[in-house]
């Protein structure tokens, strides 16, 4: 019995050139390196430039997921992107990407699902692959949160940051097996009744202003571990893998404590598990695949390895991925 699978034939990623150290901030808010190491394990993130757009940021990661993938747009038919900061209330910043590559067929369209966006841009793919309305795509996350940072608030400003990140997905058939490569489970969740927990305090049809990020950190702290190890096992339990057969935990970078109390939860090594956050703050969307391309351009992610991919933000969406290599 064989099987058509959404394979990951490159990942890339791009980070805009200023980085915004902890000691910076403390210069703006009260707040120091100390405690927001202590408290996230972030040291420094990354902030575009005036002018440079959440499209911007995408186009050159697409443009290296592509370079990886050996692949032109010519070869792609459907770009998702994940992203709760568009260029624009609409179109969707994915049709300025389609534009920049020079793609002039196929379809392109923006998804959000904040933190989550990634995992379930992801699924969204693999799901139009695996029907057969798509061939190859472009799964890209890609963020600016500093544009709807409250600068003055120390409670979130600290913890986020700009980047993006893309992989290539293509529908090869495979045997149909555990060991086959590509997406192999997929699980995605959502709660409105916690939208209040994490959001933005403005919007088109709300407010017709963009808003600044709100949140009580507290709370999304308590429910993170339960929400996403809870996903990870309905993960495992469809497919019969356990923590044990993981070579790679990528989970979404908000917070140190947050990513190593989950690994922790689930018996996965901390050696398994790959960090950015030190280093790129929470790029709510773009975390994942950003992790993604880090860890497999420095050679630790390899093909055949089995990845579990997970994350939780706003709304609250969660999920988790099982994807090998
Ligand atoms: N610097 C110094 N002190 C601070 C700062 C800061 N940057 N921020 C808050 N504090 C203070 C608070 O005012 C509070 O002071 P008080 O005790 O006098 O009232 C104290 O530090 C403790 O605050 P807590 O909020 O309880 O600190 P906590 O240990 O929970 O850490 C944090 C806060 C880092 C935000 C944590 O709760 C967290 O990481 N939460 C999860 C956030 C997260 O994952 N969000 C992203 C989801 S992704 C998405 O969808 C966008």
């Amino acid at each position: 019995m064989s099987a058509i699978r959404s394979v990951v034939l490159g990942s890339g990623g791009y980070l805009p050139e200023r980085v915004m150290t902890n000691g910076e901030l403390s210069g703006m808010v009260d707040t120091s390196d100390e405690w927001i190491t202590q408290r996230t394990g972030i040291r420094e993130r990354r902030i575009a430039a005036d002018g440079e757009l959440t499209s911007d940021l995408g186009i050159e990661a697409a443009r290296s997921a592509l370079a990886k993938a050996n692949m032109t747009a010519d070869d792609i038919d459907l770009i998702v992107l994940a992203t709760a900061t568009p260029d624009n209330t609409f179109p969707a910043a994915a049709v300025s990407i389609q534009e920049a590559l020079g793609m002039r067929h196929g379809a392109a369209f923006d998804l959000q699902a904040v933190c989550s966006g990634f995992l379930f841009a992801l699924s969204t793919a693999d799901s139009l692959i695996r029907s057969g309305q798509a061939r190859r795509a472009l799964v890209i996350g890609a963020e600016t949160f500093s544009r709807i940072l409250d600068w003055t608030d120390r409670g979130t400003c600290v913890l986020f940051g700009d980047g993006a990140g893309a992989v290539v997905l293509s529908g090869e058939s495979q045997p149909g097996w555990r060991t086959d490569r590509g997406i192999l489970s997929a699980h995605l969740r959502s709660d409105g009744r916690f939208k209040e927990k994490l959001y933005v305090d403005g919007g088109p049809s709300a407010t017709g202003t963009v808003g600044h990020l709100r949140m009580e950190g507290r709370e999304v702290f308590k429910h993170a571990v339960s929400m996403v190890s809870d996903v990870i096992e309905d993960a495992f339990e469809a497919t019969g893998f356990t923590a044990a057969d993981i070579d790679w935990f990528v989970p979404h970078q908000a917070n140190v404590r947050i990513i190593d109390a989950t690994a922790k939860k689930l018996g996965i090594p901390l050696e398994k598990v790959v960090r950015t956050v030190d280093r790129h703050g929470n790029t709510s969307a773009a975390s994942i695949p950003l992790a993604l391309w880090e860890a497999s351009k420095d050679g630790r992610i390899k093909r055949g390895d089995l990845l579990l991919l997970e994350s939780m933000g706003g709304g609250f969406t969660w999920g988790a991925v099982l994807l090998r290599w």
